[in-house]
């Protein structure tokens, strides 16, 4: 069976939490696009070279959830010839046999607009900053700026900038527990396997 769920959002909503339950729930193989980025971000030198010669190595450094690698992430994916470098990779995994959870920026938008589910998870970017604060520590006022920035960047930047895809289902964890919000991500799936 080919089945994709594309969920995207911006940093700190929930995404990867939600994919991974999902991903488990139902059987399905996950992969957090956002650690490509930060593997090219933090790898230093040519971010375009560092792209297309991504290899395992560089995904399992243990310093890639760093606010300082979000951002390097959010950087270089401002430039069009990283994310071409990533697209191919990225589209397989989405199309493999057995079902794929693909969590990032632009699935539901680039690189899967034929996915059978698409989930747009959000939430204020206070309570976005308020949850990497208690993840990560530090000033909550410059996690909170940190995330703003971020925001701006992937919402604004020309190629595939983050956006709700047309035919998304949105899902808000602002007021929501972990439990409430895979518990309504996991319910679109179920219907979209149903055919309802
Ligand atoms: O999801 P994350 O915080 O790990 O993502 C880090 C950065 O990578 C994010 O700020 C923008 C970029 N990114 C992207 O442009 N497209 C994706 N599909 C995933 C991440």
């Amino acid at each position: 069976m080919i089945f994709t769920v594309a969920i995207d959002g911006p940093a700190a909503a929930g995404k990867g939490t939600i994919s991974r339950a999902v991903a488990q729930h139902f059987g399905f193989r996950h992969l957090d696009t956002g650690l490509l980025y930060r593997a090219v971000g933090v790898k230093g030198g040519d971010p375009v070279a560092a792209a297309r010669d991504l290899g395992p190595a560089d995904l399992a450094r243990d310093d890639l959830r760093t606010l300082e690698a979000g951002q390097a992430a959010s950087r270089v994916a401002a430039l069009p010839e990283v994310r071409a470098a990533l697209v191919e990779f990225q589209r397989r995994f989405a199309r493999s046999e057995g079902g794929a959870v693909l969590d990032g920026r632009d699935i539901g938008t680039v690189i899967c607009p034929e996915a059978e589910v698409k989930l747009y998870v959000t939430a204020t970017p206070e309570v976005r900053a308020h949850r990497r604060w208690l993840e990560l520590g530090g000033d909550e006022a410059r996690v909170l700026a940190e995330v703003k920035e971020r925001d701006a960047r992937d919402m604004g930047r020309q190629d595939a900038p983050l956006k709700p895809a047309e035919d998304a289902v949105l899902i808000d964890t602002s007021d929501l527990d972990i439990d409430a919000a895979v518990a309504a991500a996991v319910t679109v799936v179920k219907a979209r396997l149903a055919g309802t």
